[in-house]
Protein backbone atom coordinates (compact mmCIF):
# COMPACT_ATOMS: atom_id res chain seq x y z
CA UNK A 1 0.00 0.00 0.00
CA UNK A 2 0.83 3.82 -0.48
CA UNK A 3 0.84 5.43 3.07
CA UNK A 4 1.89 9.18 4.21
CA UNK A 5 2.67 10.03 7.61
CA UNK A 6 2.25 13.55 8.41
CA UNK A 7 4.42 14.28 11.74
CA UNK A 8 7.89 12.36 11.67
CA UNK A 9 8.31 12.38 15.86
CA UNK A 10 8.01 9.67 17.92
CA UNK A 11 4.90 7.85 16.80
CA UNK A 12 5.29 9.14 13.18
CA UNK A 13 8.57 7.63 12.38
CA UNK A 14 7.92 4.22 14.30
CA UNK A 15 5.02 3.81 12.61
CA UNK A 16 5.84 4.74 9.27
CA UNK A 17 9.25 3.22 9.61
CA UNK A 18 7.55 -0.34 10.58
CA UNK A 19 4.66 0.06 8.23
CA UNK A 20 8.00 -0.10 5.46
CA UNK A 21 9.46 -2.81 7.06
CA UNK A 22 6.29 -4.92 5.96
CA UNK A 23 6.67 -3.79 2.01
CA UNK A 24 4.58 -0.75 2.22
CA UNK A 25 5.35 1.76 0.24
CA UNK A 26 5.65 5.30 3.22
CA UNK A 27 6.44 8.52 2.81
CA UNK A 28 7.05 10.39 6.18
CA UNK A 29 6.64 14.10 6.28
CA UNK A 30 7.50 16.57 8.36
CA UNK A 31 7.08 20.55 8.67
CA UNK A 32 10.69 20.62 10.22
CA UNK A 33 13.25 20.99 7.41
CA UNK A 34 15.90 20.48 9.59
CA UNK A 35 14.45 17.11 11.08
CA UNK A 36 13.90 16.06 7.24
CA UNK A 37 17.26 17.00 5.86
CA UNK A 38 18.80 14.89 8.70
CA UNK A 39 15.98 11.72 8.23
CA UNK A 40 17.12 12.20 4.35
CA UNK A 41 21.37 11.52 5.24
CA UNK A 42 20.19 8.63 7.92
CA UNK A 43 20.39 10.99 11.05
CA UNK A 44 17.30 10.21 12.98
CA UNK A 45 16.31 12.33 15.41
CA UNK A 46 15.55 10.40 18.58
CA UNK A 47 16.79 7.73 20.02
CA UNK A 48 14.84 4.18 19.91
CA UNK A 49 16.33 0.72 20.06
CA UNK A 50 16.18 -0.81 16.65
CA UNK A 51 14.97 2.06 14.45
CA UNK A 52 18.21 3.37 12.99
CA UNK A 53 18.70 0.45 11.23
CA UNK A 54 15.52 -0.58 10.21
CA UNK A 55 14.85 3.03 8.79
CA UNK A 56 18.10 2.94 7.08
CA UNK A 57 17.29 -0.72 5.19
CA UNK A 58 14.08 0.77 3.90
CA UNK A 59 15.37 3.84 3.01
CA UNK A 60 17.85 1.63 1.06
CA UNK A 61 14.88 -0.55 -0.22
CA UNK A 62 13.05 2.06 -1.42
CA UNK A 63 10.21 1.41 0.85
CA UNK A 64 10.55 4.95 3.08
CA UNK A 65 10.93 8.64 1.71
CA UNK A 66 10.84 11.62 3.70
CA UNK A 67 9.77 15.16 2.89
CA UNK A 68 8.45 18.02 4.02
CA UNK A 69 6.53 18.17 0.76
CA UNK A 70 2.66 17.02 1.70
CA UNK A 71 1.44 17.27 -1.71
CA UNK A 72 3.51 15.09 -3.27
CA UNK A 73 3.46 12.30 -0.85
CA UNK A 74 -0.02 12.66 -1.00
CA UNK A 75 -0.40 11.96 -4.52
CA UNK A 76 -0.45 7.93 -4.63
CA UNK A 77 -1.38 7.66 -1.18
CA UNK A 78 -4.49 5.21 -0.19
CA UNK A 79 -4.05 6.10 3.38
CA UNK A 80 -2.54 9.26 5.62
CA UNK A 81 -2.07 9.19 8.89
CA UNK A 82 -1.77 11.95 10.84
CA UNK A 83 0.70 11.70 14.02
CA UNK A 84 1.63 15.13 14.72
CA UNK A 85 1.72 16.63 18.15
CA UNK A 86 -1.19 17.48 20.59
CA UNK A 87 0.37 19.01 23.44
CA UNK A 88 -0.96 20.11 26.57
CA UNK A 89 -3.09 23.75 26.19
CA UNK A 90 -2.68 26.33 28.61
CA UNK A 91 -6.01 25.05 30.67
CA UNK A 92 -4.76 21.07 30.06
CA UNK A 93 -7.07 20.25 27.07
CA UNK A 94 -5.02 18.19 24.33
CA UNK A 95 -4.00 21.45 21.98
CA UNK A 96 -5.62 20.27 18.24
CA UNK A 97 -4.02 23.53 16.51
CA UNK A 98 -1.38 21.11 14.84
CA UNK A 99 -3.86 18.27 14.10
CA UNK A 100 -6.40 20.52 12.81
CA UNK A 101 -3.57 22.31 10.33
CA UNK A 102 -2.79 19.24 9.15
CA UNK A 103 -6.36 18.07 8.46
CA UNK A 104 -7.11 21.88 6.42
CA UNK A 105 -4.03 21.42 4.57
CA UNK A 106 -4.68 17.31 3.27
CA UNK A 107 -8.29 19.10 2.36
CA UNK A 108 -6.54 21.44 -0.09
CA UNK A 109 -4.05 19.22 -1.32
CA UNK A 110 -5.50 15.32 -1.80
CA UNK A 111 -6.14 14.68 -5.09
CA UNK A 112 -7.98 11.16 -4.91
CA UNK A 113 -9.97 9.12 -2.57
CA UNK A 114 -8.20 9.10 0.76
CA UNK A 115 -8.94 7.17 4.34
CA UNK A 116 -7.26 9.36 6.83
CA UNK A 117 -6.18 8.19 9.91
CA UNK A 118 -5.95 9.72 13.57
CA UNK A 119 -2.83 8.76 15.16
CA UNK A 120 -2.56 11.00 17.72
CA UNK A 121 -4.31 11.05 20.84
CA UNK A 122 -7.09 13.23 20.60
CA UNK A 123 -10.25 14.36 22.85
CA UNK A 124 -13.24 12.90 22.07
CA UNK A 125 -15.24 14.13 18.56
CA UNK A 126 -11.78 15.13 17.15
CA UNK A 127 -12.06 12.93 14.15
CA UNK A 128 -16.09 15.08 12.98
CA UNK A 129 -13.69 18.08 13.45
CA UNK A 130 -11.08 16.60 11.09
CA UNK A 131 -14.08 15.56 9.16
CA UNK A 132 -15.64 19.19 8.73
CA UNK A 133 -12.35 20.84 8.17
CA UNK A 134 -11.20 18.31 5.57
CA UNK A 135 -14.42 18.84 4.01
CA UNK A 136 -14.89 22.55 4.32
CA UNK A 137 -11.62 22.36 2.14
CA UNK A 138 -12.87 20.12 -0.44
CA UNK A 139 -16.06 22.16 -0.92
CA UNK A 140 -14.33 25.62 -1.17
CA UNK A 141 -12.32 23.61 -3.99
CA UNK A 142 -16.13 22.46 -5.14
CA UNK A 143 -14.21 19.10 -4.89
CA UNK A 144 -16.93 15.61 -4.37
CA UNK A 145 -13.42 13.67 -3.53
CA UNK A 146 -14.02 10.81 -1.08
CA UNK A 147 -12.51 10.40 2.18
CA UNK A 148 -13.08 8.68 5.50
CA UNK A 149 -11.83 9.48 8.83
CA UNK A 150 -10.68 7.34 11.46
CA UNK A 151 -9.51 7.00 14.78
CA UNK A 152 -6.13 4.57 15.57
CA UNK A 153 -4.73 5.49 18.68
CA UNK A 154 -1.30 4.32 19.09
CA UNK A 155 0.10 2.38 22.34
CA UNK A 156 3.38 2.19 21.47
CA UNK A 157 5.58 2.27 24.18
CA UNK A 158 8.82 4.47 23.97
CA UNK A 159 12.43 2.58 24.26
CA UNK A 160 10.27 -0.31 23.41
CA UNK A 161 8.55 1.08 20.39
CA UNK A 162 9.34 -0.91 17.66
CA UNK A 163 8.83 -3.77 19.21
CA UNK A 164 5.50 -3.02 20.82
CA UNK A 165 4.19 -2.19 16.75
CA UNK A 166 6.06 -4.81 15.28
CA UNK A 167 3.72 -7.14 17.77
CA UNK A 168 0.53 -5.20 18.85
CA UNK A 169 -1.30 -6.20 22.05
CA UNK A 170 -3.74 -4.98 19.79
CA UNK A 171 -5.22 -2.52 17.33
CA UNK A 172 -7.81 -0.21 17.73
CA UNK A 173 -9.55 0.99 14.99
CA UNK A 174 -12.55 3.38 15.33
CA UNK A 175 -14.50 3.89 11.55
CA UNK A 176 -17.90 3.87 10.30
CA UNK A 177 -16.91 2.66 7.30
CA UNK A 178 -16.71 -0.71 5.92
CA UNK A 179 -14.41 0.48 2.91
CA UNK A 180 -12.10 1.89 5.77
CA UNK A 181 -12.24 -0.83 7.93
CA UNK A 182 -11.18 -3.48 5.65
CA UNK A 183 -8.19 -1.08 4.09
CA UNK A 184 -7.43 -0.58 7.55
CA UNK A 185 -7.33 -4.81 8.62
CA UNK A 186 -5.10 -5.41 5.11
CA UNK A 187 -2.55 -2.46 6.31
CA UNK A 188 -2.56 -4.43 10.06
CA UNK A 189 -2.64 -8.05 8.85
CA UNK A 190 1.00 -8.42 8.75
CA UNK A 191 1.16 -7.53 12.50
CA UNK A 192 -1.41 -9.64 13.65
CA UNK A 193 -0.57 -13.13 11.93
CA UNK A 194 -0.08 -14.90 14.84
CA UNK A 195 -3.74 -14.10 16.25
CA UNK A 196 -6.22 -11.88 15.24
CA UNK A 197 -5.72 -8.77 17.05
CA UNK A 198 -7.87 -6.42 15.44
CA UNK A 199 -10.68 -4.49 16.95
CA UNK A 200 -12.97 -2.29 15.61
CA UNK A 201 -15.37 0.17 17.48
CA UNK A 202 -16.87 3.39 16.56
CA UNK A 203 -14.97 6.45 16.26
CA UNK A 204 -15.47 7.72 19.86
CA UNK A 205 -14.86 4.54 21.25
CA UNK A 206 -11.45 4.39 19.72
CA UNK A 207 -10.75 7.87 20.80
CA UNK A 208 -11.54 7.28 24.66
CA UNK A 209 -9.82 3.67 24.52
CA UNK A 210 -6.66 5.87 24.33
CA UNK A 211 -6.96 7.86 27.11
CA UNK A 212 -8.88 5.19 29.54
CA UNK A 213 -5.50 2.93 28.44
CA UNK A 214 -3.18 5.66 29.79
CA UNK A 215 -5.17 7.18 32.82
CA UNK A 216 -5.51 2.90 33.90
CA UNK A 217 -1.44 2.76 33.63
CA UNK A 218 -1.38 5.65 35.24
CA UNK A 219 -3.82 5.06 38.10
CA UNK A 220 -1.79 1.64 38.75
CA UNK A 221 1.16 3.72 39.08
CA UNK A 222 0.21 6.74 41.75
CA UNK A 223 -2.07 3.85 43.68
CA UNK A 224 1.06 2.06 43.99
CA UNK A 225 3.04 5.58 44.93
CA UNK A 226 0.17 6.08 47.48
CA UNK A 227 1.02 2.84 49.29
CA UNK A 228 4.17 3.33 49.30
CA UNK A 229 4.00 6.30 51.18
CA UNK A 230 1.51 4.65 53.69
CA UNK A 231 4.17 2.04 54.05
CA UNK A 232 6.70 4.53 55.02
CA UNK A 233 4.89 5.50 57.40
CA UNK A 234 3.66 2.24 58.92
CA UNK A 235 6.99 0.58 59.10
CA UNK A 236 6.03 -1.58 55.94
CA UNK A 237 8.38 -2.28 53.10
CA UNK A 238 7.14 -1.17 49.81
CA UNK A 239 8.58 -3.54 47.58
CA UNK A 240 7.78 -6.45 49.63
CA UNK A 241 3.90 -5.34 49.68
CA UNK A 242 4.65 -5.05 45.46
CA UNK A 243 5.45 -8.71 45.22
CA UNK A 244 2.80 -9.76 47.65
CA UNK A 245 -0.39 -8.21 45.36
CA UNK A 246 1.37 -8.88 42.33
CA UNK A 247 1.30 -12.06 42.41
CA UNK A 248 -2.26 -12.05 42.61
CA UNK A 249 -3.38 -12.39 38.84
CA UNK A 250 -6.02 -9.88 38.82
CA UNK A 251 -3.73 -7.62 39.90
CA UNK A 252 -0.31 -8.73 38.20
CA UNK A 253 3.17 -7.38 38.62
CA UNK A 254 3.22 -4.40 35.98
CA UNK A 255 3.24 -0.74 36.62
CA UNK A 256 3.25 -1.27 40.40
CA UNK A 257 6.64 -0.32 41.28
CA UNK A 258 6.94 2.26 43.68
CA UNK A 259 8.81 5.23 42.34
CA UNK A 260 9.67 8.61 41.39
CA UNK A 261 6.52 9.09 39.53
CA UNK A 262 5.72 9.50 36.14
CA UNK A 263 6.48 11.09 33.13
CA UNK A 264 6.54 10.94 29.97
CA UNK A 265 5.06 13.22 26.74
CA UNK A 266 2.08 11.30 27.16
CA UNK A 267 0.49 9.93 30.57
CA UNK A 268 0.90 13.60 32.17
CA UNK A 269 -0.65 15.44 29.71
CA UNK A 270 -3.30 12.31 28.67
CA UNK A 271 -4.74 12.37 32.37
CA UNK A 272 -4.86 16.04 32.43
CA UNK A 273 -6.62 16.37 28.70
CA UNK A 274 -8.79 13.79 30.11
CA UNK A 275 -10.06 15.54 33.29
CA UNK A 276 -10.57 18.44 31.13
CA UNK A 277 -13.16 15.80 28.56
CA UNK A 278 -15.05 15.02 31.43
CA UNK A 279 -15.28 18.54 33.30
CA UNK A 280 -16.77 20.18 29.56
CA UNK A 281 -19.06 17.10 29.73
CA UNK A 282 -20.22 17.89 32.97
CA UNK A 283 -18.58 14.99 35.14
CA UNK A 284 -16.20 15.60 37.97
CA UNK A 285 -13.10 13.27 37.39
CA UNK A 286 -12.25 12.75 40.95
CA UNK A 287 -10.06 9.39 40.72
CA UNK A 288 -8.35 10.58 37.93
CA UNK A 289 -7.83 14.12 39.33
CA UNK A 290 -6.48 12.35 42.30
CA UNK A 291 -4.42 10.28 39.97
CA UNK A 292 -2.54 13.08 38.68
CA UNK A 293 -1.91 15.22 42.23
CA UNK A 294 -0.79 12.01 43.67
CA UNK A 295 2.40 11.85 40.91
CA UNK A 296 2.99 15.91 41.28
CA UNK A 297 3.46 15.27 44.94
CA UNK A 298 5.57 12.28 44.31
CA UNK A 299 8.48 13.80 41.69
CA UNK A 300 9.49 15.37 44.82
CA UNK A 301 9.38 12.37 47.00
CA UNK A 302 13.32 11.72 46.66
CA UNK A 303 14.35 15.70 47.06
CA UNK A 304 12.20 15.20 50.33
CA UNK A 305 14.19 12.77 51.67
CA UNK A 306 17.52 14.86 50.38
CA UNK A 307 16.70 17.23 52.47
CA UNK A 308 15.61 15.39 55.25
CA UNK A 309 19.33 13.94 55.27
CA UNK A 310 21.02 16.99 54.49
CA UNK A 311 19.10 19.77 55.58
CA UNK A 312 16.95 22.77 54.31
CA UNK A 313 19.71 24.61 52.55
CA UNK A 314 21.95 22.37 50.43
CA UNK A 315 24.46 24.73 49.65
CA UNK A 316 28.21 23.03 49.54
CA UNK A 317 26.59 19.74 48.91
CA UNK A 318 27.30 18.01 45.56
CA UNK A 319 24.81 15.21 44.23
CA UNK A 320 25.55 12.80 41.54
CA UNK A 321 22.84 11.75 39.20
CA UNK A 322 22.15 8.83 37.09
CA UNK A 323 19.44 8.81 34.85
CA UNK A 324 17.53 11.49 33.41
CA UNK A 325 15.42 10.45 30.81
CA UNK A 326 11.96 9.95 31.88
CA UNK A 327 12.24 6.14 31.21
CA UNK A 328 14.93 3.72 30.32
CA UNK A 329 15.76 3.00 26.61
CA UNK A 330 14.83 6.51 25.11
CA UNK A 331 16.54 10.40 25.00
CA UNK A 332 12.78 11.59 26.07
CA UNK A 333 13.12 13.39 28.91
CA UNK A 334 9.48 15.51 28.54
CA UNK A 335 8.23 15.52 31.88
CA UNK A 336 10.95 13.79 33.64
CA UNK A 337 11.16 13.14 37.55
CA UNK A 338 14.68 14.09 36.95
CA UNK A 339 13.56 17.29 36.21
CA UNK A 340 11.84 18.26 39.35
CA UNK A 341 14.26 16.58 41.40
CA UNK A 342 17.32 18.11 40.02
CA UNK A 343 15.67 21.62 39.98
CA UNK A 344 14.59 21.39 43.55
CA UNK A 345 17.82 20.42 44.31
CA UNK A 346 19.93 23.40 42.79
CA UNK A 347 17.16 25.58 43.90
CA UNK A 348 18.84 25.02 47.15
CA UNK A 349 21.94 25.50 46.57
CA UNK A 350 22.85 22.39 45.87
CA UNK A 351 25.73 21.44 42.50
CA UNK A 352 24.80 18.58 40.29
CA UNK A 353 26.83 15.58 38.37
CA UNK A 354 24.50 14.40 36.01
CA UNK A 355 24.97 11.49 33.81
CA UNK A 356 22.17 9.76 31.05
CA UNK A 357 23.19 7.05 28.44
CA UNK A 358 20.96 8.60 26.18
CA UNK A 359 19.32 11.85 27.01
CA UNK A 360 22.43 14.16 28.29
CA UNK A 361 22.09 16.28 24.87
CA UNK A 362 18.14 16.60 25.30
CA UNK A 363 18.89 17.91 28.94
CA UNK A 364 21.66 20.05 27.95
CA UNK A 365 20.09 21.21 24.90
CA UNK A 366 16.01 21.84 26.58
CA UNK A 367 15.22 20.47 29.92
CA UNK A 368 17.85 22.18 32.08
CA UNK A 369 19.59 24.24 29.52
CA UNK A 370 19.84 27.56 31.96
CA UNK A 371 20.19 26.04 35.10
CA UNK A 372 23.41 26.79 36.63
CA UNK A 373 25.50 23.89 38.83
CA UNK A 374 24.49 21.46 36.87
CA UNK A 375 27.74 19.70 35.05
CA UNK A 376 27.47 16.49 32.59
CA UNK A 377 29.87 13.58 32.48
CA UNK A 378 30.29 10.43 29.67
CA UNK A 379 30.80 8.06 32.76
CA UNK A 380 28.90 7.27 35.20
CA UNK A 381 31.68 6.41 38.07
CA UNK A 382 33.06 9.70 37.04
CA UNK A 383 29.79 11.74 38.45
CA UNK A 384 30.71 9.99 42.12
CA UNK A 385 33.76 11.74 42.77
CA UNK A 386 33.38 14.05 45.78
CA UNK A 387 29.52 14.07 45.50
CA UNK A 388 27.64 13.65 48.65
CA UNK A 389 25.49 11.03 47.44
CA UNK A 390 23.97 8.91 44.58
CA UNK A 391 20.76 9.64 43.52
CA UNK A 392 19.25 7.56 40.95
CA UNK A 393 16.33 8.19 38.88
CA UNK A 394 16.15 6.15 35.36
CA UNK A 395 16.13 2.23 35.58
CA UNK A 396 18.64 1.94 32.33
CA UNK A 397 20.30 -1.52 32.54
CA UNK A 398 23.38 -0.15 33.19
CA UNK A 399 22.52 0.73 36.46
CA UNK A 400 20.96 -2.70 37.54
CA UNK A 401 24.35 -4.53 38.95
CA UNK A 402 27.07 -1.46 39.27
CA UNK A 403 30.49 -1.77 41.02
CA UNK A 404 29.40 -1.29 44.34
CA UNK A 405 32.88 -1.28 45.41
CA UNK A 406 33.60 1.63 43.16
CA UNK A 407 30.79 3.70 44.20
CA UNK A 408 31.84 3.69 47.81
CA UNK A 409 35.18 4.72 47.23
CA UNK A 410 34.29 7.51 44.41
CA UNK A 411 31.35 9.01 47.21
CA UNK A 412 32.50 11.51 49.82
CA UNK A 413 29.53 9.74 51.85
CA UNK A 414 28.26 5.98 50.74
CA UNK A 415 24.62 6.95 50.53
CA UNK A 416 22.27 6.26 47.96
CA UNK A 417 18.92 7.34 47.18
CA UNK A 418 16.84 4.93 45.10
CA UNK A 419 14.26 6.31 42.74
CA UNK A 420 13.38 3.34 41.46
CA UNK A 421 14.18 0.64 44.17
CA UNK A 422 16.37 -1.18 41.82
CA UNK A 423 18.90 -2.63 44.82
CA UNK A 424 16.78 -4.43 47.05
CA UNK A 425 17.88 -7.47 46.81
CA UNK A 426 21.86 -6.22 46.80
CA UNK A 427 21.74 -6.13 50.95
CA UNK A 428 23.50 -2.53 50.64
CA UNK A 429 23.35 -1.57 54.25
CA UNK A 430 25.51 -4.76 55.14
CA UNK A 431 28.13 -3.10 52.55
CA UNK A 432 28.67 -0.20 54.42
CA UNK A 433 25.85 1.96 52.04
CA UNK A 434 23.52 4.01 53.95
CA UNK A 435 20.48 3.19 51.66
CA UNK A 436 16.93 5.52 51.15
CA UNK A 437 14.20 4.15 48.84
CA UNK A 438 10.75 5.03 48.24
CA UNK A 439 8.57 3.13 50.40
CA UNK A 440 10.61 1.80 52.88
CA UNK A 441 11.31 4.32 56.20
CA UNK A 442 14.83 4.61 57.58
N1 LIG B 1 5.45 9.41 22.16
C1 LIG B 1 4.71 8.38 22.50
O1 LIG B 1 5.16 7.45 23.18
C2 LIG B 1 3.28 8.31 22.08
C3 LIG B 1 2.59 7.09 22.20
C4 LIG B 1 1.26 7.03 21.79
C5 LIG B 1 0.64 8.16 21.30
N2 LIG B 1 1.31 9.33 21.21
C6 LIG B 1 0.62 10.49 20.64
O2 LIG B 1 1.05 10.64 19.29
C7 LIG B 1 1.10 12.03 18.93
C8 LIG B 1 2.50 12.38 18.45
O3 LIG B 1 3.40 12.21 19.52
P1 LIG B 1 4.98 12.21 19.32
O4 LIG B 1 5.57 11.85 20.63
O5 LIG B 1 5.33 11.44 18.10
O6 LIG B 1 5.20 13.77 19.01
P2 LIG B 1 6.54 14.50 18.51
O7 LIG B 1 6.50 15.84 19.06
O8 LIG B 1 7.73 13.60 18.77
O9 LIG B 1 6.36 14.55 16.91
C9 LIG B 1 5.41 15.34 16.27
C10 LIG B 1 5.99 15.75 14.92
O10 LIG B 1 4.96 16.37 14.15
C11 LIG B 1 5.58 17.42 13.39
N3 LIG B 1 4.54 18.33 12.89
C12 LIG B 1 3.84 19.28 13.56
N4 LIG B 1 2.99 19.90 12.74
C13 LIG B 1 3.12 19.34 11.51
C14 LIG B 1 2.52 19.55 10.25
N5 LIG B 1 1.58 20.47 10.07
N6 LIG B 1 2.92 18.78 9.21
C15 LIG B 1 3.89 17.85 9.37
N7 LIG B 1 4.49 17.61 10.56
C16 LIG B 1 4.13 18.33 11.61
C17 LIG B 1 6.59 18.03 14.33
O11 LIG B 1 7.56 18.77 13.65
C18 LIG B 1 7.13 16.76 15.01
O12 LIG B 1 8.26 16.27 14.33
C19 LIG B 1 0.64 12.78 20.17
O13 LIG B 1 -0.73 13.00 20.07
C20 LIG B 1 0.94 11.81 21.29
O14 LIG B 1 0.11 12.01 22.42
C21 LIG B 1 2.62 9.43 21.58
Amino acid sequence: MNITVIGSGYVGLVSGTCFAEMGNKVTCVDIDPIKIEKLNKGILPIYEPGLETMVLNNVQYKNLFFTTELNEALQNSEIAFIAVGTPMGSDGSADLQYVLAVAKSIGQLMQKRLIVVDKSTVPIGTADKVKATIQKELDLRNSDLEFDVVSNPEFLKEGAAIEYFMKPDRVVVGTDSDYASEKMKQLYHPFCMSRDRFISMDIRSAEMTKYAANAMLATKISFMNEIANICEKVGADANQVRIGIGSDRRIGYSFIYPGAGYGGSCFPKDVKALTKIAKENGYTAQLITAVEEVNDAQKLVIAQKIITRFGEDLTGFTFGIWGLAFKPGTDDMREAPAIYVIKELVKRGAKIKAYDPKAMHEAKTFYLKDLERIEYFESKYEILKNSDALILLTEWKEFRSPDFEEIKIQLKTPVIFDGRNQYNTFRLEEKGFEYHQIGKSK
